[in-house]
């Protein structure tokens, strides 16, 4: 068949309503990902997605609608919830599912008494169900087990020759698919981590259980919730592997591998973190940055599209942080490797940063006791062994003889030529950090040579680029006027001083983007018990469990 090519203009709209009102398949765009559409209604029309995917019949598919109103028919009754979640999440990346009603067919439902609606918020996707006049039901458009297409051209690959027609609608803005809740069993539960977060819902609904299917393998045999969380999914060609590790252990892990198979390194990439590429002796295709899980989600399913285009048949992908939307981004991965996870041996590094007052000492203090071994990096830059003679040259020809008489530095003499300008912090950092570097690193080698899991404790850890060595971050904040309080007191500041040191530092905001685990260490929040919990998890990961 000829797919027919349609744009975003009231003629391509009204059209691809038509071809959907007498049967046809189009594929369009959707915020989340590019959907194929059929009748919902249509039992005919809806079996030919499954053909066109070379999907299994028993996956059902979601229907979308373009306004609230048209969800009653759809469904036996709407709950007070489902209104809630309607009114908070809609038009958006939220499925939500119900008991369905007799009007929608078993093909629609793929067998099951549920069906779960949507209502996008990409509007030329409601413009087409408009046209179409019938809710749509619209899996996403990728050749089913395939990673889902975000984008025209990746949409295309999949379904040229296939459906009646493509609606160029550019990039998605999510990239991941929608969040499935079902609110068919006892409890709200998250079948389908996507756009919309646990933390999100859970502020609407109060209590939300995520399904276990969704971090974890389920057993031989059993029946998952969501038939489309079955085993291996989302994948490319090539065979993924998912490797935990800091981004240094993890170019360690691709170097070492290429490099002992010269033979194989065309056919070997990395799926990484813009930071990371810069580390790897290996072909890269990066999907965003560590610390932005709405980046990584947008742009995961290009990587693996572009990863099979490069045609390469082995791919190590960077572990994300399954934090906020990156649940979401952590679950497809998970299944695009099939499960296949490494975990390195070695002692994990866990930086530990926040803004000043935050009391990320206390925290520190606390874990030591769990058998973390410190590194102070505020110590270390203290400690006068950490500057060599070269170093203290430097410094004496950056900023004068006065800051080392007799060779010797005069700490109080160089902060007041260094801080009274910001290229001067500039000039102090670059001839500092390297020394400060090996120092932290020797500590850090020599506690993880006893076994111990390491805290990496930098108040710059992002600035100095310690970050890399860190294979989970955790951050300490507090509200700004209790942190603000505590170092006046702590440190004998006025007022004035306390709040120009903030001014110079980063922002809370930057550093909850930063952390795997943010502890909040206010009154009232149990800082214990958080550190307990974070410390297990820490062991537990580290064991690969
Ligand atoms: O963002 C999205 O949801 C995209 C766009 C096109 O809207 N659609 C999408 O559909 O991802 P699909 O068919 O690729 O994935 C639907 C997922 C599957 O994992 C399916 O098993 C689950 O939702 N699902 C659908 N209806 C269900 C139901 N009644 N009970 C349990 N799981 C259901
Ligand atoms: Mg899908």
């Amino acid at each position: 068949m000829t797919t027919e090519i349609l744009r975003d203009t009231p003629k391509d709209i009204n059209r691809a309503g038509e071809i959907l009102r007498s049967g046809g398949l189009v594929a369009l765009p959707t915020e989340t990902v590019y959907g194929l559409a059929a009748n919902a209604l249509d039992p005919r029309a809806v079996k030919s997605i499954y053909t066109a995917k070379g999907r299994p019949s028993d996956n059902p598919l979601i229907v979308h609608i373009s306004n609230v109103d048209q969800w009653r028919p759809l469904v036996q009754d709407l709950p007070a919830q489902a209104l809630a979640l309607a009114e908070a999440f809609w038009p958006g990346p939220l499925t939500v599912i119900l008991k369905k009603s007799d009007i929608i067919p078993l093909e629609t439902s793929g067998g099951l008494n549920t069906i779960g609606v949507r209502c996008p918020a990409n509007s030329m996707a409601r413009a087409v169900i408009d046209a179409a006049g019938v809710p749509l039901a619209a899996p996403s458009a990728n050749i089913s087990g395939r990673p889902s297409p975000t984008g025209f051209t990746d949409t295309l690959s999949h379904l040229n020759g296939r459906v009646d027609a493509v609606l160029d609608g550019g990039d998605c803005a999510v990239g991941v698919e929608s969040t499935v809740i079902s609110l068919a069993g006892d409890a709200p539960r998250i079948l389908r981590p996507g756009g919309v977060t646990a933390e999100d819902l859970r502020r609407v609904l109060g209590q939300v259980d995520i399904d276990p299917a969704v971090t974890a393998m389920l057993e031989p045999g059993a029946k998952p919730m969501s038939p489309g969380m079955k085993y291996k999914h989302y994948a490319p060609k090539a065979q993924v592997i998912m490797v935990d590790g800091s981004p240094e252990e993890f170019a360690e892990r691709v170097n070492t591998w290429v490099e002992e198979r010269p033979e194989l390194a065309g056919q070997t990439a990395a799926l990484c973190f813009d930071e990371t590429a810069a580390l790897l002796r290996a072909q890269a295709v990066t999907y965003g940055s560590r610390y932005n899980q709405e980046m990584q989600a947008r742009q995961l399913f290009s990587a693996l599209h572009r990863l099979d285009e490069r045609g390469v048949s082995q791919v190590f992908a960077q572990r994300p942080s399954p934090r906020g939307v990156g649940l979401a981004v952590y679950n497809r991965l998970l299944r695009a490797a099939a499960f296949q996870v490494e975990y390195p041996d070695a002692p994990p590094i866990i930086g530990l940063s926040g803004p000043s007052g935050a009391g990320k000492s206390t925290a520190a203090a606390l874990l030591q006791q769990r058998g973390f071994g410190l590194v102070d990096c505020d110590q270390l830059t203290r400690s006068p062994q950490v500057y060599d003679e070269a170093c203290v040259e430097k410094l004496r020809q950056a900023f004068g003889d006065q800051v080392a008489p007799q060779g010797v530095l005069d700490r109080r003499a160089l902060a007041a030529q260094a801080f009274s300008s910001p290229e001067g912090v500039a000039l102090l950092e670059s001839i500092t950090f390297p020394p400060i570097e090996a120092a932290v690193r020797r500590e850090v080698e020599a506690l993880r040579d006893q076994g111990k899991p390491v805290l990496l404790d930098a108040p710059t850890l992002f600035e100095a680029g310690l970050d890399s060595l860190c294979r989970r971050l955790l951050v300490v904040t507090a509200p700004e006027p209790l942190r603000l309080a505590r170092i006046i007191e702590r440190d004998g500041l006025r007022e004035e001083e306390a709040v120009r040191r903030f001014r110079a530092q980063k922002t809370g905001d930057f550093y909850e983007s930063h952390g795997d685990w943010i502890i909040e260490n206010a009154p009232g929040q149990d800082l214990e018990s958080q550190v307990e919990t974070i410390s297990q998890e820490i062991f537990r990961e580290w064991k690969g469990r």
